[in-house]
Parts: structure tokens; C-alpha cells; sequence
């Protein structure tokens, strides 16, 4: 039977893990996969999180299945932290909300209800993009194509060639947007740039899918779900996956949601019993730990607080590493300027590495990187900053 089966390849950011976790260097850094460390180099356990675990303990709570869309108080919670509290569209029911494995099962789950929907359609990721954007889709049986995004010469966005990209696209194509903290560029659009999307989304059909993985690690919960709410704004009917992974420091618990705008509350309907469909026959119910720890907090006012406060602690640290990143390339001779790393966005940083440069920082240093030359700025600290500075400036030259 699996005689003729082929050696997969090794995922291009999970197959790191493996790699870095065989190892033995004591001096190895991690700078590979999209988690956040804290300064002694360690996922933190949310504070929030931590109260909110001791009191579902201690209510002892039985474990049935959840309804096949979530916890309802989790998707209301994801909605208005999308969208707004007073999101005009939430209280027309124009926004149906499904609990998911992660940003990535919301996607899965958005992308098997596209492919029912508009089966031919093709699909349009970003130059570069998240690696397993064009798997993912191409998984759910479309054809994915690249639409100009990050340009290297400037370390900014193409951004006529990409709404050119965009105005020749047929209707129903689906693009696929970094609603924020761009993975793996960390170069967002500008809210005027968004604007015109908007627009150019809105008069050529297109379907916009927006991936928001890290909310709250650009400029803040509300600014980071900006380019959502302008969406929603312009009334388009659209697509959200996003993830609490990282926000929440909840990665293994894969807590996220999808959430579509609909035009009208009947709409809302029909979609959502096509969306419990979809998650039926794939896992059924999604599972219930991290929904109710999530939900705990975003429902409470003072754990909500405490929560903001380490969302903020996490980005601005993030932000010192940047900085201080920058300075350190520079005091260690590096022959580039290193400072578009301070203005990028969330956990990344397109440093500019060539293949053979990570290469060398992965053989020479035990320093682990993404092969498109992306590190994880969110796992730098004090302790290995001058380390990977050192290297980085010894592989370039
Ligand atoms: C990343 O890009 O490293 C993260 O989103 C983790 C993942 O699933 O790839």
C-alpha cells in the first residue's frame, strides 16, 4: 500500500522545530517559528490566563460537546474585538462567527466553504506570503496565484503594481490580506492604502480573506483591526480568520474563529449552517479549554485588563528588541543600515538573509532562521541579542 509513497517535504517552519530541538548547542536561538519568548527565553504563561485556568479548576466543570460553531459568549467576544463594540453590522447580524483550530483551522474552514461555493474560483496570496497560505488553499483544491507585495529595494509594499494586480483579477477572486504585523515582511499597508483595497476590492468583486494572526502586537487591539472594520465599513462581504495563539500565548490550544460578513441577517443563517458542515465533517465540535479560558477573560472586566496590560508589556518589548537589534547590527560592523527593522510590525523581520546566509547562521552559530531570510524578532532578548547581532554581521560581510 504505501510502497510508491513519497517522502513529503519537511514543513518550511515547523520542520525547524525538529532541527533546532535535535541541537545540542547550549547557544542555539530560535528565530524561526511565530512564537513570542519573554527575556529569559521562555513562552509566557499569561497571568490572565493563569486566573482564568484556577477558576474553571476549581469550578470543576463537566466536558461535553460544545455547540458545533463555539462557545456563543467566545464568538461574540471575537466580534466585537474584530469589529468593535459598536459595530453596526454585529447588531444587523450581519457577521456569523465560528469557534476554530487556530488561525490556521479558519482558514481550512473558510477555504472548504469557498471551494462549495465558487468552485473554480482562483485564489491570490501575497508576494511573499505566509508559506502555508498557498498550501492551505491549493490543499482545498484552488489554483493560487502571487500578487505584488514586498519590495526589497525599499523594504516597503509595491503597492501600484499591487492594486493593478488587483484591478485585473476576475470577479470572485479571492485575495488573501494581512489584516496587520505582515508575516513574513512585517511591512503593513497604510490606512490610506487600505482605503484604496477597499475600494478596488469593492468595484471588481473581488473576495476579500483577511488572516489576522496577531492583534495587539502592531499598535494595538483596536489600530491593528483597522483594516477589518474598513472593510466592514464598506458593507463587503468578506472573510476573517483569526487566532488568540499568540495574543493569549495559547499556541498548542489552537483557539481561533472564523467570522464572515453576510449582507443581511437571513444570509447570516444559511452561511452558518453551511459553516457547521463544514467543521462536522471535519472534527465535528471544536474543543473546549481554550474557548472558556479566552472567553473568561474578554468577558471580565478585570481579567480583560490584565490581559491588555500583558498584550501590551509582550509588544513593547518586541518593539526594544527591534531597536536595540538595529544598534547592535550597526556597533558590530554590520555593511547594511539595519533600520527598517524598527518600523516593521509584529513578530517578523524580512532581514534581507539569503538562503546560504541562514545557512550559515543555522551551521556556524546554531542560530535557526526561516529560509526566505525571516526571523522571529519576538524571541530575541537581552541574553542572545548580541550573539545573533555577532553572527548575523559575520555572515553578511
Ligand atoms: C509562523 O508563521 O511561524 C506562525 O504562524 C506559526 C505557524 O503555524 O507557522
Amino acid at each position: 500500500l504505501f510502497s510508491a509513497v513519497e517522502l513529503a517535504p519537511r514543513d518550511p517552519i515547523l520542520g525547524l522545530n525538529d532541527a533546532f530541538n535535535a541541537d545540542a548547542r547550549p547557544s542555539k536561538v530560535n528565530l524561526g517559528v511565530g512564537v513570542y519568548t519573554n527575556d529569559a527565553g521562555r513562552i509566557p504563561l499569561l497571568r490572565a490566563v493563569s486566573e482564568a485556568e484556577k477558576a474553571r479548576v476549581a469550578a470543576a466543570t463537566p466536558r461535553g460537546y460544545l455547540p458545533i460553531e463555539g462557545i456563543a459568549a467566545y464568538d461574540q467576544a471575537v466580534q466585537s474585538m474584530l469589529f468593535g463594540n459598536d459595530s453596526a453590522l454585529i447588531k444587523a447580524h450581519r457577521i456569523v462567527t465560528v469557534q476554530a483550530l487556530g488561525g490556521t483551522g479558519a482558514l481550512k474552514i473558510g477555504a472548504d466553504f469557498l471551494k462549495r461555493l465558487n468552485p473554480s474560483a482562483q485564489v491570490a496570496i501575497s508576494d511573499p506570503s505566509w508559506e502555508n497560505h498557498r498550501a492551505l488553499f491549493e490543499g482545498a483544491g484552488f489554483a493560487v496565484v502571487n500578487y505584488p507585495y514586498y519590495e526589497s529595494a525599499t523594504h516597503g509594499v509595491a503597492f501600484d503594481a499591487l492594486i493593478a494586480a488587483f484591478e485585473s483579477y476576475a470577479r470572485g477572486t479571492i485575495v488573501v490580506l494581512h489584516a496587520c504585523c505582515h508575516n513574513p515582511t512585517g511591512v503593513d499597508l497604510t490606512t490610506e492604502q487600505w482605503r484604496k483595497v477597499v475600494e478596488v476590492v469593492a468595484a471588481r468583486g473581488l473576495v476579500p480573506f483577511l488572516d489576522i494572526a496577531y492583534q495587539g502586537f502592531g499598535d494595538g487591539i483596536d489600530a491593528d483591526a483597522a483594516a477589518v472594520r474598513l472593510f466592514a465599513d464598506a458593507g463587503v462581504s468578506a472573510f476573517v480568520s483569526s487566532s488568540f495563539s499568540k495574543s493569549f500565548s495559547l499556541y498548542g490550544e489552537r483557539v481561533g474563529a472564523l467570522s464572515i460578513v453576510t449582507q443581511s441577517a437571513d444570509e447570516s443563517k444559511h452561511v452558518l449552517s453551511q459553516l457547521k458542515r463544514v467543521i462536522r465533517t471535519n472534527y465535528s465540535t471544536p474543543p473546549t479549554h481554550g474557548g472558556m479560558i479566552v472567553s473568561a477573560i474578554l468577558n471580565d472586566s478585570a481579567l480583560r485588563a490584565m490581559w491588555e496590560e500583558e498584550l501590551g508589556e509582550m509588544r513593547t518589548r518586541i518593539r526594544t528588541m527591534r531597536t536595540s537589534l538595529v544598534e547592535k547590527l550597526r556597533a558590530a560592523g554590520a555593511r547594511r543600515d539595519f533600520g527598517f527593522v524598527s518600523a516593521q510590525r509584529g513578530m517578523f523581520s524580512y532581514s534581507g538573509l539569503s538562503a546560504q546566509q541562514v545557512d550559515r547562521l543555522r551551521e556556524e552559530f546554531g542560530i535557526y532562521a526561516v529560509g526566505t531570510g525571516r526571523i522571529c524578532v519576538a524571541a530575541l532578548n537581552t541574553r542572545n541579542i548580541d550573539a545573533v547581532a555577532a553572527a548575523i554581521a559575520a555572515v553578511i560581510d
